[in-house]
This record gives C-alpha cells, structure tokens and sequence, in this order.
C-alpha cells in the first residue's frame, strides 16, 4: 500500500495502522487479511534488524582455508546474498539509512516496552503502537466544481451528499406550493449517497458510495411520537414483504444520549448478517430541526399555514432511512439456501439455490423449448417470451439438458420454469395440446398450464 499523503511504498504495518517511513503519515489499513498476510510487524522488524546488525559485527572468515570449504562457502554467501537482495526488512532498513553515514548497527534498537503505562493517551490500548496527536476525520467527500475550479478557492467548494434528506428538504417548499398537499405528507427519494467510510467492507454492507432509500414524513408537532410507531410497523411489513421476515429484524429504540442530537425517538432496524447484527435502517423523528435550519440558512419562509385552524408553523418530520444495498443484500442472505437431494438412485448433490419471494426475483420466469433441434417447439417457446415481455423480467435457454437449465435458473431464483415439450404440440396425449410444463422453483414440482393462461397465472404469483 502506498502512503496516501506522500505516495511513499515505504509504509511499516502495525496491527490495523501502516505508517509512512517516508513523511510519518499514520493511515488505517484498509486491504483485507490476505493481503497483508506477508507483512512484517515492528516486532519482526527490530528481530531482523538485530540479526542484520550482529552479522555486520561477526568477526571476518578466515583468509587460508582449503579449496574445498571455500567453494561451498561462497556458494553458501551467494545464497545469503540472494536470499537479502529480496529481504523487504533490509530494503526499509536501506531506506531510512539513505544519505546517512551509518549503517545497521549504528542504529539505536529499541527493545519492548516492560513498564505499565498509566495515564497516557499516547499509546492504542490495543496494540500498544504509538498514535499521533488527534487529528480532524472528515466523514464527507469534498470536491471542486467549475471548468477551472482551484482547490483554494473556498467558492469552487462542494460536498457530495452524504444522505439523500437534505434534497428532500430544499424541495420541500416547492412540492407544498406545486402540488398542494396538505399535512402530513411524505416526500421519498431513493438515490447515491456517499460516505468517507473508513472500513467499508462485508459485500456491499458498507461502501463510500452507496444507494439510498429515505422518506421525510411531514406532519404537525404533536403526531410525531405516534407516527415514528406507525412508521416502524409500516418497515417491518414491507421487509416480510420482500422476503426478510420480522422475526429475524431486532428493534432497538435508541435510548437517550445515544440518539443524533436532532432526535426526540428513533428506531433502528437491525438484521442478522452472516457477519453480526448489524443496522439495516433508521426511523427518527427529527421534529422541525432540519426545516428550521434550513429556513434560517436561506432566509426564506418555510412555515406551513394550517388553513382550518389558521396556524403557521415548521413541520415536525419522522424519517425512515434505509440503505437499498444493504436491503438487497439482507435478502439475499435469507434467500439463499443449499438443499441436499438424493435421487432415484439414492445418489446425494447439493443444490444451490436463491429462494427470492417471487415479487423480488430478478427473472421472473424463464422459458425453453425441451429440445432446440424441434422447430414447432422452439416457434412456440419464442412466442410465449414475446407475450410476457411486457409485462415481466423473462429469460429464454435453449442451451443444455432441461434439468441443467432448470438448476442455473435456481442459482439465480427465477421462480417459474416454462417448457415447451411433445405434450405442447399434442403428440402424445391430444388433451394436453396447447400446454406448457411449469416447473416450481422451491418445490421442484410440475404442473401443466394452458398457454393461453400462461400470463394471468404468472401475475397472480410475481405481484
Ligand atoms: N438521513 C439519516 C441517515 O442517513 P444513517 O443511519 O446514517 O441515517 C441510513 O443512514 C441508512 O443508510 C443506514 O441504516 C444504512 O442502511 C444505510 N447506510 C448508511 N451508511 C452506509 C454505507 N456506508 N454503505 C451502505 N449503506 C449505508
């Protein structure tokens, strides 16, 4: 890893900070295990340092020797020095010694610290490294806007957003004066949002670029303790709806003094990840401290006039905020599943599936004709997909033996299989002409449907 202020690959690791050899820079690492798993801690370090130094004082090899032992002892230094030229210890030790008349012995080799330290916040408590005085973390990306846009000039200045609310509340006026809502109404956006995520890791549970997915709920002062319950319930449906059951979502209500500081309640969402319990979302109630805000910083009147009453006052407002990625990714945790299967022969396989509700299946139904040779077949397979475009996500395989085909379309959790086979065309049984073979994903189950119900039948399952 390269030092991120002075470019430097002369970084020294400890524990899960890299210094910079080169300016001092302290940087917390962000590469995963395995790609430090080769690096060597201070510890190691001042080991191989001392064993560097103590060669160097090592009394010369003889001058008379026989033959013999001279050769094997060259070819025994040439390894050494081989073995060095690709030693990174000595390239650092190299490093800081550049320009300097000294060499490895003549540096000074501090030994562990054996003493109990108290009383000092000069050491991580973890690891005992040394930390650097406290220094200011900005946890939004800054940029510079204009064609010629100069780093110093603060009026070239931006911030990418960090949550999508603020949007919602600079429109907030122009969609109470457009579209004469009256309270409480919500506004939801769903959009990018970026962080200066120190650790984003876990998939795509935390990334510095992420989407979005928030309403800001307006309404008067005194409903909104009411409504940040009616909110949580109104979360906890649509999560069972899009397959994450309840059951497996824990409701912490933020107690006092852990809450922002804007926040008279707040709910948080949070599911078991394979990785910990970790949040999904957030429902606060924010009172009118965003509005207000905003009303103070732009100078313009964001009151709301109450016409039944003739009241003028700043909208309270309850906030659910969700990440989208962090959604997907809790239903793909509860969809996927590996089953065990024995078949007719008592033989055992796994098959890998992703058991989406079917309203959330990226494919909806995917169609083939049982054999691609059979030109009727292949006609009527195409003219069922060309009939439910429109309407849904389809897929259309021809390639392969029909149980390979079905058993891709299980990894990806297309819950309806469609095909097309000699019973379709009526060949061996005339009542069944005109009928496809629907496989089930979950079940692996069959069943015949008229191609003419075809799309009714798919509806009433995907919706
Ligand atoms: N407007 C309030 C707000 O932004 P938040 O708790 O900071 O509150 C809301 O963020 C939700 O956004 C979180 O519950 C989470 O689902 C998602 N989120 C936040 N930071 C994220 C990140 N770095 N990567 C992915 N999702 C993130």
């Amino acid at each position: 890893m390269k030092c991120t202020k002075c470019g430097s690959d002369a970084v020294m690791k400890d524990g899960d900070w890299l210094t910079c050899l080169n300016c001092g820079n302290v940087m917390f690492d962000t590469r995963r295990p395995e790609e430090t798993a080769a690096e060597i801690s201070p510890t190691k370090l001042l080991e191989q340092m001392e064993a560097a130094a103590a060669q160097e004082e090592a009394p010369p090899l003889r001058r008379t020797r026989p033959e013999k032992k001279r050769k094997s002892r060259r070819k025994a230094k040439d390894a050494a020095d081989k073995a060095e030229e690709k030693n990174p210890v000595k390239d650092i030790v190299d490093f800081m010694l550049a320009g300097k008349d000294a060499s490895y012995k003549d540096m000074e080799l501090k030994g562990e610290c054996m003493e109990t330290v108290t009383d000092s916040t000069m050491y991580n408590p973890a690891n005992g490294s040394l930390l650097t005085e406290a220094r200011e973390f900005n946890l939004m990306f800054k940029t510079t806007i204009g064609a010629t846009s100069d780093e110093n000039d603060p009026n070239a200045t931006g911030w990418l957003r960090p949550e999508t609310a603020q949007s919602i509340f600079c429109q907030y006026k122009n969609i109470l004066d457009s579209s004469r809502v009256k309270l409480p109404f919500g506004i939801a956006q769903i959009g990018k949002s970026f962080r200066n995520e120190i650790n984003p890791r876990n998939f795509t549970f935390r990334s510095r670029e992420f989407e979005q997915m928030e309403i800001e709920y307006f309404c008067r002062p005194e409903d909104g303790l009411r409504l940040v319950d009616e909110w949580l319930e109104h979360r906890l449906c649509f999560y069972d709806e899009v397959g994450v059951p309840r059951e497996h979502i824990h409701i912490l209500d933020v107690p006092d003094g852990e809450r922002a500081f804007y926040s008279k309640k707040t709910y948080d969402l949070e599911y078991e990840f394979p990785f910990g319990i970790q949040e999904l979302e957030g429902i606060a109630y924010r009172t009118d401290y965003d509005l207000s805000c905003h009303q103070k910083g732009s100078g313009r009147p964001l009151e709301y006039f109450d016409e039944e009453t003739r009241e003028k006052f700043i909208p309270h407002v309850v906030e659910p905020s969700a990440g989208c990625d962090r959604t997907i990714l809790a239903i793909i945790c509860e969809a996927y599943d590996e089953e065990e299967l024995v078949d007719d022969k008592g033989k055992k396989d796994v098959r890998t599936v992703l058991r989406f509700v079917p309203r959330m299946a990226p494919i909806k139904a995917a169609i083939f004709p049982l054999l691609k040779k059979n030109g009727e077949q292949v006609r009527i397979a195409r003219e069922i997909e060309k009939t439910l475009q429109p309407w849904m996500s389809v897929f259309y395989d021809e390639t392969g033996a029909v149980g390979r085909r079905y058993r891709r379309q299980d990894e990806v959790g297309t819950p309806f299989c469609i095909t097309v086979d000699f019973e379709t065309l009526g060949e061996n049984d005339a009542s069944l002409k005109g009928t496809v073979t629907i496989r089930h994903r979950d079940s692996m189950k069959q069943e015949r449907v008229a191609i003419e119900d075809l799309l009714h039948w798919l509806i009433a399952r995907i919706r």
